[in-house]
């Protein structure tokens, strides 16, 4: 069975506090940075005192000492699982993990926003880069580095399961249930699909967020991936 990640993409907290209300059994949420950046720490404890898992996906890219800090104040948060770039390289990725202690890291590897083009633009390489290589060469460094969970868009997921191992978490966005709107997701997998390719964590948002009726769309995920 997957767990179903909602992601609170929402203007505030009250607003994302309201939707966690209607959301019977709800056990996992992400806040991005436009959520921290408003709420602050206190939207995590608000959260984490409903009883629910806290994804906190910020990203981390900085020098080891900053990232380790970051976690370090993110797990006394009770954060359950927190993002860092893979790109930031083995020493970030160890000093991180030493620090997180109770607190599992997710690797980012290329951003789903690149294009081969752009890429190889940003790493300095001649011609396009080959992302999915990339994609592959950036989890191993993480896994090598000890995180415990790496993030891969549905497309890449088979390619990056192979490299989580079967004690790694598959964090997957891009979700949409068969029949939803894909919004601006140009590769996305239904929830069946994508549990097939490995996932183990599903991040949901807009198809919950803007549903008239939030609550049963949500159960009807978790019952496609349980
Ligand atoms: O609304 P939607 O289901 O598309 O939301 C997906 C969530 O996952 C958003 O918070 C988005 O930032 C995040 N995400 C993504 N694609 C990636 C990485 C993260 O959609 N490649």
């Amino acid at each position: 069975m997957a767990e179903v990640i909602v992601a609170l993409d929402l203007p505030t907290g009250r607003a994302a506090l309201q939707l966690v209300d209607r959301l019977p059994g709800l056990r996992w949420v992400k806040v991005g940075p436009v959520l921290f950046v408003r709420e602050g720490p206190a939207l995590i404890g608000e959260l984490k005192a409903r009883g629910v898992r806290v994804f906190l996906d910020l990203k981390w890219h900085d020098i080891p000492n900053t990232v380790a800090e970051a976690a370090r104040h993110a797990a006394a948060l009770q954060v359950d699982l927190a993002t860092v770039h893979a790109l930031g390289g083995r020493a970030m990725l160890e000093a991180a993990v030493a620090a997180a202690g109770a607190l599992r890291l997710a690797a980012v590897t290329v951003l789903t926003s690149h294009t081969a083009e752009s890429y190889g633009e940003a790493v300095g390489r001649d011609g396009d880069a080959e992302v999915l290589s990339e994609v592959v060469r950036l989890a191993r460094l993480a896994v090598g580095s000890g995180v415990g969970a790496l993030v891969t868009s549905p497309h890449e997921a088979a390619a990056v399961a192979e490299v989580a191992g079967p004690d790694r978490w598959l964090v997957v966005p891009g979700i949409r249930p068969e029949g939803s709107e894909a919004h601006d997701q140009k590769r996305a997998a239904t929830p069946r699909e994508a549990v097939a390719a490995g996932a183990t964590h599903l991040v949901v948002g807009r198809p919950v967020t803007g549903a008239e009726r939030p609550a049963e769309v949500y159960q009807e995920i978790c019952e496609a991936v349980s």
